[in-house]
């Protein structure tokens, strides 16, 4: 399919778009996996680039002269249909989400899908200010411990609770990089792991990376429930599952106090960990209720493995996270980090440092908060004018992004795919889920616009798309 794809799309001039999936599915009678890995291909070739939403057009570059003929690849690699199935722990490096997550918006769209907050929003002086620090420092080149510099892990420790020492703590590359490093310690191929469904494109992401079977159980309104939990762990003898605590992404469902030591003690009865991810917790809007306490702060015997992450609150560079965890697990993350990463940079630790350590951490953190609560209150009531409250159930006061439900039988993509032509970036919910879902929802995120302008009139192209 790729060659015959190639041969016809050659000729046709930059930016001409292609047939849709479902035209190119028919034609060749295959599945639309099949179609999506043809076409992954081609993009990797450069002859094509995909724009989520929007869809496939012929790429504005001539693929480079000097890349021979690489079609052997389909079979090394198992692009082949076929090829891969049939092993339970295969590893899939397949992520629609992550990477529409992480897709530069074309000039004029308005970022709503971005899960980062806009630079404006973030400590960018205490940050360059910080950088020149630490390249001055003589130790900004020395080779840091593989676990990370001892003050640092001592302030993220102090940072989660716990009565946790520096000890507890690893240095790692950010929330995600976590995610993967746990995943991958703790269990193996073909292992299931339990997640809330819908959750985090990463998370699915790095679960089937480390070749994972995802056991995926539906949220209520205070999250995770644990006669669920304790039905699957009993069934499929998981010994891992993913939460996150607080303002859950995509839904912003928080846990109470009581369900987390219902889950809690669930997963304890089942020897399962509890990986932790606590993204938000530096996002608690200034008009919040006092958020749930982390997990890792609830018990004491080492069920909880807890990923902290300075990304949200700082940049999406600064790239420092932390897995803290009580018991022999730490030195099977602290293994499995080492192996990926060695160290994490340590001009970078030494920046992080000097950021929490300034006098402009506090501020800043509580600037962002008030922001974020601001653009809630603003894209709550401007989505609801726009869209009519029923689109709108829930008002999490937390985190960066608005749940929306789309009414029965609406089609969420047609939907996505309409407001990006309007110049509106809207995730769908398709991509916060290990499977096909069986209601329509699109998250909107109120963090990665330039201006309030910007958030509003991006949610004002949405008109009479519901
Ligand atoms: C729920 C959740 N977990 C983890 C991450 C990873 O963040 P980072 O790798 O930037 O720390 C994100 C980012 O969007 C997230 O939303």
């Amino acid at each position: 399919m790729a060659r015959e794809l190639t041969r016809d799309i050659t000729p046709l001039a930059a930016g001409t778009r292609l047939p849709s999936h479902r035209a190119l599915v028919t034609r060749f009678g295959a599945s639309a996996s099949t179609v999506s890995r043809a076409l992954a291909l081609l993009a990797q070739r450069g002859l094509v680039v995909s724009r989520p939403g929007a869809g496939t057009f012929r790429a504005a570059q001539e693929p480079a002269a000097s890349s021979g003929d690489t079609t052997w690849q389909e079979a090394a690699l198992a692009l082949n249909p076929g090829l891969a199935d049939g092993n339970p722990g295969a590893r899939r490096l397949h992520s629609p989400g992550l990477s529409n997550t992480l897709a530069t918006p074309s000039p004029g769209v308005i970022d709503l899908n971005s899960g980062y907050a806009h630079h404006s929003l973030l400590p960018m002086t205490a940050l360059r200010a910080a950088l020149t620090r630490a390249a001055r420092s003589p130790h900004a080149w020395e080779r840091p411990p593989v676990g990370g510099l001892a003050d640092l892990r001592m302030w993220l420790a102090e940072d989660i609770g716990a009565g946790l020492g520096r000890e507890d703590v690893l240095v790692v590359g950010g929330g995600q990089a976590a995610l993967s490093t746990a995943m991958r310690a703790v269990a193996q191929p073909g292992d299931p792991v339990i997640l809330e469904a819908p959750t985090y494109p990463g998370t699915l992401a790095a679960a089937r990376a480390a070749g994972l079977r995802t056991v995926s159980l539906p949220l209520d309104a205070h999250g995770m429930r644990p006669d669920y939990l304790d039905d699957a762990l009993g069934r499929t003898g998981a010994r891992l599952v993913v939460l996150q605590p607080l303002y859950q992404n995509p839904t912003g469902v928080s846990l109470t106090e009581g369900r987390a030591r219902e889950l809690l003690a669930v997963a304890r009865s089942h020897d399962a960990f509890v990986l932790e991810d606590d993204y938000a917790r530096h996002m608690t809007h200034d008009d919040g209720i006092p958020p749930v306490k982390p997990l890792i702060l609830l018990e004491s015997d080492g069920t909880v493995i807890h990923i902290r992450s300075l990304t949200k609150v700082t940049s999406p560079n600064l790239r420092i996270g932390a897995l803290a965890a009580r018991g022999p697990v730490l030195e099977r993350l602290r293994t499995a980090h080492m192996i990926d990463t060695m160290v994490v940079p340590a001009p970078l630790q030494h920046t992080a440092l000097e950021v929490l350590t300034s006098s402009a951490w506090k501020r800043s953190v509580a600037r962002l908060q008030t922001a974020l609560a601001q653009r809630r209150r603003l894209a709550v009531r401007t989505v609801v004018e726009t869209l009519g409250a029923d689109v709108l159930p829930d008002h999490p006061r937390g985190g960066y992004h608005l749940w929306l439900h789309l009414p029965r039988g609406a089609d969420e993509s047609e939907f996505v795919s309409a407001a990006l032509a309007r110049g509106t970036a809207l995730a769908p919910g398709t991509y916060f889920h290990a499977d096909q879902p069986d209601v329509p929802r699109v998250r909107l995120s109120y963090a990665a616009a330039p201006t309030t302008a910007d958030l509003v009139t991006g949610i004002h192209r949405l008109e009479g798309l519901v």
